[in-house]
């Protein structure tokens, strides 16, 4: 299902509408990880830094983080939400799994990102990168989505629900409006497909945007997902070299629960 270059939808007017929407989405993920970078050292890199939801406001508190993203359209408006503040940081493009920079951190993050369009061999060359370019005693924080998290989701993982997909189209989400006075809606287009052997999904995502209520632009874009379960992953951050290894819960300094939708493995090189 994976290709390549990891395949996404974070491009175009999806990366469009991240910038403008998303600066509030899942607000508490924003000091969790600060308070690991502020305690357990700089400089930070964040992977996948989309575009800059935890980079930006990081920037303006004073700590010392880059960011990095396959896309180019997120890293672009990143680097121009950046900008309108006076913020400079060191972006790059590129996928993780191929990730080289000059420097070498005491803190490297992934939020909502790990498995995105990647292949498993891509996804474990990812962390052996990140164990890299880590400083002796660096820290890892990587979360995941648990594959169950989605009710709608984990219901096709047997046999005799995958045999319906993909699903039907969805209806077009609610119209926002945009700061340049556009609205943009982003909606859930269809599951194409389900394999819990490569415990992946496959979406289609549409997204528009009208200007004084005419379309103006329309873009359909897939995504492939893979699920990790926290136990594997524990796993495959200690094959790539990393110990200490323990998981939180949904972005929270405690152990998870079986009600967590999310995860975070911490580790220590
Ligand atoms: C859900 S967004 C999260 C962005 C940001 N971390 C946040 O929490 O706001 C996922 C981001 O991961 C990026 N991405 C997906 N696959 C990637 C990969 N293999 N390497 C680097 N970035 C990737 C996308 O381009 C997108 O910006």
């Amino acid at each position: 299902m994976a290709t390549e270059q990891p395949e996404t939808w974070h491009y175009g007017l999806i990366a469009q509408y991240w910038a403008e929407f998303n600066d509030d989405f899942r607000a508490h993920e924003i000091p969790y990880f600060q308070r690991f970078i502020e305690d357990r050292g700089q400089p930070a890199l964040d992977v996948a830094c989309g575009t800059g939801r935890l980079l930006i406001p990081y920037l303006r508190a004073g700590l010392d983080v880059d960011g990095c993203d396959v896309s180019p359209d997120m890293v672009a408006l990143c680097r121009e939400k950046a900008g309108r503040e006076g913020l400079s940081p060191n972006l790059y493009v590129t996928p993780m799994h191929a990730l080289d920079v000059p420097r070498r951190y005491r803190t490297i993050f992934v939020c909502g990102a790990f498995g995105l369009g990647s292949s498993r061999d891509q996804d474990l060359g990812a962390l052996r990168r990140f164990h890299e370019l880590l400083e002796p005693g660096g820290t890892l924080l990587l979360d995941i989505e648990v594959p169950w998290a989605e009710a709608t989701l984990w219901k096709y993982w047997p046999k005799e629900e995958r045999a319906s997909l993909p699903s039907p189209e969805q209806p077009p989400g609610p119209r926002r409006l945009a700061s340049d006075g556009a609205e943009y809606a982003l909606w859930g287009g269809r599951l194409l497909a389900v394999d819990p052997l490569d415990q992946s999904v496959s979406f289609e995502k549409r997204a528009a945007r009208w200007r004084d209520g005419a379309v103006e632009a329309e873009e359909v874009r897939r995504l492939d997902l893979r699920y990790y379960f926290p136990n594997e992953l524990v796993l495959m951050v200690e094959r790539a070299g990393f110990s200490d290894v323990v998981v939180h819960g949904d972005h929270v300094e405690a152990e998870p629960t079986n009600d967590d939708d999310f995860v975070v493995v911490v580790a220590r090189k």
